[in-house]
This record gives structure tokens, sequence and C-alpha cells, in this order.
């Protein structure tokens, strides 16, 4: 497979073997990785590698730059079926993913973020117009007030798992449909198996659904119920919070109690087992 991130690899590598023959100091070496730039000219993206090998992508009209893997660098043809799938497999999976009807309208399909062994996964509904642009989960309006309610029970947006019951956004923002959700499941279940949080939060109805089929949010939002080895909690959906008011502290209060849902959750759950290629996958994604 030969393509432009091979290439930038490559020239990364040069840098560092002019480093290791001793032709330029480990300072000199780091600070020339860092100012190496890709531009991905199909998605208007801009990557970089950096010292230790990770990669960063900082998305077309976002200014953050975020832990990610190029797609390009998986070839589509080695990829298992999606229960054998590591976390970017299961992101190459999604990209190309023509499963549903979705997929036709999608500028980018969303797999979702964040470090592998999170202990929070949220799961929103879908993407909507700026996450099918960026290819990132909740970066609009209800990304913003979601990563404030992280804030506010210090947590950093970094240190969570976020991710969608459909991947590709539905036209003008419209609810997801029977047969969208059912072809899309598979993907959601293999992160939540891979990452194994201790607590899954979901925003909004279609998330619920999935653990607590025909749930009234009204009723159940902020409680915690075990489910297996993990507590799933309902909450309402961060953007339904900023269109209806009334929600909005409803929604403040639950978040304040996810820290001990966290505390109770690691009383019960199996510490995870170290095994190498979870390890491996932690350090690659
Ligand atoms: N709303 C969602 O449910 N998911 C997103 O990724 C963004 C907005
Ligand atoms: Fe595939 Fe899910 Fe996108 Fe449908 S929404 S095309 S199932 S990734």
């Amino acid at each position: 497979m030969s393509n432009k991130f091979i290439e930038f690899q490559n020239q990364v590598e040069a840098v560092k073997a002019r480093c290791a023959s001793g032709e330029i100091g480990e300072a000199e070496r780091d600070a020339a990785l860092r100012q190496m730039r890709l531009q991905d000219e199909a998605w208007g993206d801009v990557w970089m590698l950096s010292p230790k090998g990770d990669w960063f992508r900082k998305a077309k009209g976002s200014d953050s730059w975020v832990r990610d893997y190029p797609l390009p660098l998986i070839d589509p043809a080695t990829l298992p079926t999606v229960p054998q799938m590591n976390l970017r497999q299961v992101a190459r999976a999604v990209h190309d993913c023509a499963r549903c009807p979705l997929h036709q309208g999608r500028a980018r399909a969303v797999p979702g973020e964040g470090p592998a062994n999170a202990e929070i996964m949220f799961i929103g509904e879908g993407p909507g117009f700026n996450e099918d642009k960026q290819g990132r989960p909740f970066v609009g309006a209800a990304g913003q007030f979601l990563e404030e309610l992280l804030h506010g029970i210090g947590f950093k947006r970094e240190d969570v798992f976020i991710t969608n019951v459909v991947k590709c956004r539905p036209p003008n923002n419209r609810d997801p449909e029977a047969d969208e959700l059912a072809a899309c499941k598979g993907y959601l279940d293999r992160q939540v198996e891979l990452i194994d949080p201790k607590v899954i939060v979901t925003l909004g109805r279609f998330s619920m659904y999935r653990y607590f089929p025909g749930a009234s949010i009204t009723k159940i939002h902020g409680q915690a119920q075990r489910v297996g080895q993990r507590l799933i909690v309902p909450m309402f959906h961060p953007a339904a919070a900023l269109h209806q008011p009334k929600w909005r502290p409803l929604l403040i209060e639950d978040f304040q109690k996810l820290p001990q849902f966290i505390k109770e959750a690691a009383a019960f759950s199996q510490p995870k087992e170290a095994d190498v290629s979870s390890a491996t996958q932690l350090n690659l994604f």
C-alpha cells in the first residue's frame, strides 16, 4: 500500500535516523518532528506524528488536535468481522460502511473518539451538521455543552469515550430509524466490548432505548442501573437541554452524580485483564 501517510511516516523515520546516526541531537529531532505536517487534501485535515509515534489530526474547521489514526494506513482487505475488530478497524469499517441508507447523505462517518481504556462512555444519537463535516462526535453546540458539563465534574473531554448509536448523519438531523439503528448496532456493541467502561451515559432517547426499551427519560434520567458489570445512566441529550431550559438544571444535577457512580461501579467491575493486545491497541489508538 503506497499513500501519502506512508511517505510522511518515511520522512519522519528519516529524521529519526539522522538523530540515531548522531547527525542531529534529540532536541533538534523532536523540534523537527513537531513541525512536520501532512495536509490531507481529500478532507482538508492536517496531521502530525508526535515524537512518541502517536498520530494527531486537526479536522478542517476545528482548532483542536485530536489523537486519531489515519484510516488509509489500514488495508480494508485485511479487516476481520466486526466482533473480531479492534477500535481502529471499527473506525475503518464505519468510514466505508454502506449497511444502511444513511451512508448516502454523509460527508464523513463519525466512529467516535476517546481513550481505549476510558472509564466512562457517552453514547449520543447521531452526527449533526458539524460532526458530519469533521468526522468527530459532539463538536457543535451540544458538544460544547457536553464539555462544560464534563469540566463541571473535573473531567476533560479527552478522558472519556464519545460515540453515537448511528455513525452517519441522518438527513436534516431527523431521528434515526429502526433499520438504521439495527444496521449500525454491531459497531457500537464492539466498541462497548473493547472499551469495557465502568459507566455508560446514554444521551437522549435512542441510546437509552438500547438498554431500556420504551422507558421514559423524564422518569429514569439520572438513575444508575446495573447491567452486567457496569452502570448505565440515562440522561437528557445536551441539545435537548439547550432547547428546553427546564431540563438544563436536571442535566447538570445528573452529571454531578457521575463521580460517585464511577466509584460504585469500580467496586463490582472486574479489573481489566492485562492482555497484550489491548495494551498495544491503547498505545496505537
Ligand atoms: N448530537 C449527537 O447525538 N451526537 C453528536 O455527535 C452530536 C450531536
Ligand atoms: Fe453504516 Fe452505521 Fe453509517 Fe448506517 S449509520 S451506513 S450502518 S456506519
